[in-house]
């Protein structure tokens, strides 16, 4: 396809920024909702709605990161469901990468696979992975997540290094009595290996509301046992999103701390996200999203496009109420990768 960056060449280039002076230079795409895994926070019922072949078509997809990179995107962030499960994700990345502007092509998966497709994703143009591994103990990994694959996860981290990825993010959902006891395994794991662990805390969503009670385990208990550890809170770059980080000059690996509860953790979102079939979410707990599709569709769009994206961060709240209990349209994130 070809550039439909021209018919902008008559709109003002200026960078999104919202009513709080936020600016957004990350964009996470989600490529399908559906997953093969059942991860008991997320799905624990599997897929249920079967959106795939509904989903953005690579050409909307050129449009919609052209339209973005145009407003000072230069992340993206490929999510789903499992971005994996499109027939076309390797032509998906090649399209993207040739979008001049784009720094960063980045992709978060459930590792389905991954030992035999990793090598495969970055040939053909990905440059950071985050892959989801909730427990080290291969019982537990299958109890969350309802697949015994964790072996082929952990093969597929390695290939990844052997292939020359300089370093991969890990996610690890932290849930009370589930995986609140292996911190130290998971330390040990990076002690001489390059991996970044991300704990997430467990996120109430529309469809894990009881879950949700019985297994929230708070961020601040991860960030005392790192403190005690004698792990250091590292200086935040200016461009940092809400991880907070953390290095101990014994370990090759780092740990990321993901603590949506916490009192500040939207002043630094850097981030906007658009859903498998085209609305762009201002938030992982909005209410509803925008829809851009209608506008996906040709090339001589590019325009009301970028105006519709302009307009719509003017709706971009503070900040989520989580907190108060309040989940938004989100009924679970594999409606939009997290
Ligand atoms: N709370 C916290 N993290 C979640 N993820 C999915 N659902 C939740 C939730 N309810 C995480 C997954 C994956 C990323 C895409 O989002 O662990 O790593
Ligand atoms: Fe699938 Fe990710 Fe949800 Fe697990 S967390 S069920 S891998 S979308």
């Amino acid at each position: 396809m070809q550039s439909s960056i021209n018919s902008l060449r008559s709109l003002e280039q200026e960078a999104l920024q919202d009513q709080q002076g936020r600016k957004f230079p990350y964009l996470r795409l989600s490529v399908t909702d559906l997953c093969n895994f059942s991860c008991n926070y997320c799905l624990p019922d599997g897929c249920l709605d079967h959106h795939h072949s509904e989903a953005l078509t690579i050409d909307e997809i050129h449009r919609l990161v052209e339209a973005f990179t145009y407003l000072g995107v230069e992340k993206i962030r490929l999510t789903g469901g499992e971005p994996t499960l499109r027939h076309d994700f390797a032509d998906i990345v090649r399209t993207i990468r040739q979008v001049p502007g784009i720094k960063k092509l980045a992709m978060t998966t459930n590792g389905y696979k991954m030992d035999q497709r990793v090598t495969g994703w970055l040939d053909a143009g990905i440059d950071a992975i985050n892959v989801s591994v909730d427990s080290l103990d291969p019982r537990a990994f299958e109890l969350i997540t309802g697949h015994n694959r964790l072996r082929e996860i952990l093969t597929g981290i390695q290939k990844a290094f052997d292939h020359g990825l300089p370093s991969i993010k890990v996610n690890a959902v932290a849930m009370k009595g589930i995986n609140d006891d292996e911190l130290d395994v998971f330390l040990e794991w990076i002690r001489d290996y390059p991996v970044s662990i991300r704990f997430i805390e467990l996120m109430q969503t529309g469809n894990n509301q009881e879950f949700f009670q019985k297994h929230h385990f708070p961020g601040e208990k991860i960030q005392e046992r790192l403190l005690e550890r004698g792990w250091i809170r590292k200086v935040r770059s200016a461009d940092a999103g809400p991880a907070l980080e953390y290095c101990h000059s014994d370990y090759e690996g780092s740990v990321g701390l993901i603590m949506p509860y916490s009192k500040d953790f939207c002043n630094d979102c850097n981030r906007l996200r658009v859903t498998s079939l085209g609305q762009l979410q201002l938030c992982l707990f909005a209410e509803s999203g925008i829809d851009l599709r209608d506008l996906l569709q040709r090339d001589d769009q590019q325009e009301a496009l970028v105006a519709r994206i302009r307009e719509s961060l003017k709706l971009k709240e503070d900040r989520h109420f989580l907190d108060q209990g309040w989940t938004g349209g989100t009924q679970s994130l594999s409606q939009m990768g997290g």
